[in-house]
């Protein structure tokens, strides 16, 4: 008997310090070596796990600061002005990532340029019923039909007081707007957004373009485009507190040409003006996937399979505006040439999403590093010099 409980007693040490000396190792590599840590470790673990559960550990580590923030310097050549404010790089984390706006100083230490938290709700709803994320990992891809769970205005408002009242907070933040499930008033929930959030945000994202949510992806049309725009435009001039905070237009990638060309046509009417389209959501096409035992799943796809079909809409967008109107590039990007594809395509900046699951935060200092030696190889002194340098290149 006493002899069993000093084994015991011996085995627990030695998990003990054997789980001491891992965490040890973990700490003093993360430090040393981030790359390797995250790419065969963290993630390869991370995936284990349901993919909401890994998203959700993943707002969580950044809303605690737990990833080292990063120590890269942007170089000069990725300054850029970003609707009128600097910012030292124009990559941004996408929306979908920071729903409620709970991580956005940890988003900054990883060096994105700027963050988009959302899509937020008027009213707070728990969204579609789990499971709702899907890895295709073969793919670097993920299919979500999150259906825009949110905590709610309410308490995303809160938190973006809060935010600015911190001595050290320096971030550029968009919130992404969407409309609740049920709502009787679609128009009404994104005008409720403009003057919730106008004040407290540097820019705003109309989210008309997610597939999960019945009849939102309706309201690009020509018709019902107008009149949203129209009444948030109107939300916006009576703000007493940041009345020209730029509204964005954020898009899908399975929209036609013809529709694209609608959509311009209502974007030129100053009464529908916005400042800036985001291009693109999530796509439902199914195109150039391996993993078929996923591709059934209901829901928007992102990552590498979307990245073509972004870009060449980009190239579109931008030759269908004849460049007059900034571009958030955003779709599969995951490298310094991802990157460069979509800049001169037409995007003004990029945002990712995907990629930061497959590849870990420091996914962020290799696009950063790898398309400022891309300008500096190209002789370009600054990165709005490459913006729709080849926009050509992409069209059908
Ligand atoms: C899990 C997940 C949730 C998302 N949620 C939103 C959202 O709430 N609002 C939105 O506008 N886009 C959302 N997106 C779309 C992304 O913002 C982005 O447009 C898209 O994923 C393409 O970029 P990527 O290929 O780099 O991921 C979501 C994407 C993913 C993967």
């Amino acid at each position: 008997m006493v002899q069993a409980t000093r084994k015991f007693s011996r085995l627990r040490s030695l998990g003990i310090v054997t789980a001491g000396a891992a965490a040890l190792y973990m700490g003093i590599t993360a430090y040393n070596n981030q790359d390797n840590f995250y790419r065969s470790f963290v993630m390869p673990v991370a995936r284990i796990l349901p993919a909401e559960t890994s998203h959700n550990l993943a707002v969580w580590a950044c809303k605690h600061r737990l990833y080292p923030a990063s120590d890269y310097t942007d170089d000069l050549n990725l300054h850029c002005s970003f609707f009128g404010r600097l910012i030292s790089n124009p990559i941004g984390i996408a929306a979908g990532f920071d729903k409620n706006a709970e991580a956005i100083m940890g988003l900054k230490d990883l060096g994105f340029g700027f963050i988009e938290v959302g899509s937020v709700t008027p009213l707070a709803q728990s969204g579609n019923p789990k499971p709702r994320v899907f890895r295709l990992v073969d793919d670097r891809a993920i299919i979500n039909r999150y259906g825009f769970n949110s905590e709610g205005h309410d308490v995303v408002l809160k938190r973006l007081r809060d935010l600015r009242q911190r001595e050290d907070f320096n971030a550029i933040v968009g919130v992404n707007l969407g409309r609740n499930r049920d709502t009787m008033t679609p128009i009404g929930d994104y005008v409720k957004g403009v003057r919730t959030f106008g004040p407290v945000a540097d820019y705003l994202v109309i989210n008309v373009s997610s597939p999960n949510t019945k009849g939102l992806r309706e309201m690009q049309s020509k018709k019902e485009l107008t009149e949203l725009l129209e009444a948030v435009n109107a939300a916006r001039g009576k703000l007493k507190v940041n009345p020209n905070v730029p509204i964005l237009l954020k898009l899908s990638p399975d929209l036609e040409r013809r529709e694209l060309i609608d959509i311009i046509s209502v974007i030129n009417n100053k009464k529908c003006r916005v400042d800036g389209l985001i291009v693109s959501n999530t796509t439902l096409s199914r195109d150039n996937i391996n993993d078929i035992s996923l591709a059934n799943e209901a829901g928007g796809l992102s990552g590498e399979p979307l990245r073509e079909r972004s870009t060449k809409m980009i190239a579109q967008v931008y030759s269908l505006t004849k460049g007059s109107i900034p571009i958030i590039g955003v779709g599969g990007v995951a490298s310094g040439n991802d990157a460069f594809e979509k800049i001169e395509a037409g995007a003004s900046f990029v945002q990712i999403y995907t990629a930061l699951v497959y590849e870990g935060p420091e996914v962020v200092e290799r696009i950063k590093s790898d398309l400022s030696m891309r300008l500096s190889e190209l002789g370009l002194a600054n990165v709005g010099r490459a913006v729709g340098s080849n926009y050509s290149k992409y069209l059908p």
